[in-house]
């Protein structure tokens, strides 16, 4: 698997829909979605570009089971924890309802933050 560019394929998918909610809002007047905005440009699209880039720039870091599973793990949690934030701001959900499944992708963003992490830690020379 090449890790830096699906990292960038995965954040410039999440930049796409970052920026048609930052439009709606602009257009409606209605900033509702504001927090949803947030996080799908920043922990989605940012991360995911700035995890690219470091993958970039030491190969030797994506190479090997640290950075698949950190990849796999930030793709599921971070569509898991924007997709429950968009269903609450749209009142589809309510905050009770998103337990156990918010803390769950949550704590599968931070696993995979933790793999990053220790990635760096090990081969980022
Ligand atoms: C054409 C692109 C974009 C449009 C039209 C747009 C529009 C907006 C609007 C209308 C708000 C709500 C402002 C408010 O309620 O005070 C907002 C908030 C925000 N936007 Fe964007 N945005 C765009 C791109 C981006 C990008 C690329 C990022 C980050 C990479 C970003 C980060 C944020 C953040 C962090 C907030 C929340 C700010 C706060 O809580 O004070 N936006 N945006
Ligand atoms: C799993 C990870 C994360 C969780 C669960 C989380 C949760 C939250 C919560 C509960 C809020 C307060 C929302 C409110 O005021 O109603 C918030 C706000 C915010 N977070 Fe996060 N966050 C996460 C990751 C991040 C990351 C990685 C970034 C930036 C790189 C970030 C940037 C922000 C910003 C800018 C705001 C203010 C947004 C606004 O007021 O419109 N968050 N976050």
């Amino acid at each position: 698997m090449n890790v830096a560019r699906n990292f960038m394929l995965l954040g410039s998918v999440f930049l796409i829909i970052g920026i048609v909610i930052g439009m709606y809002m602009g257009g409606s007047g209605d900033h509702g979605l504001s927090v949803s905005h947030a996080h799908i440009n920043l922990l989605c699209f940012t991360l995911s570009a700035v995890f690219a880039l470091t993958y970039k720039t030491f190969p030797a870091m994506a190479e090997g089971v640290l950075a698949r599973a950190h990849f796999w793990l930030h793709l599921v949690g971070a569509v898991m924890v924007n997709l429950l934030l968009f269903l609450m701001l749209v009142n589809v959900m309510t905050e009770a309802a998103m337990v156990p499944l918010a803390p769950i992708s949550e704590l599968l963003v931070l696993l995979g933050v933790l793999a990053f992490g220790w990635n760096v830690w090990k081969n980022a020379q």
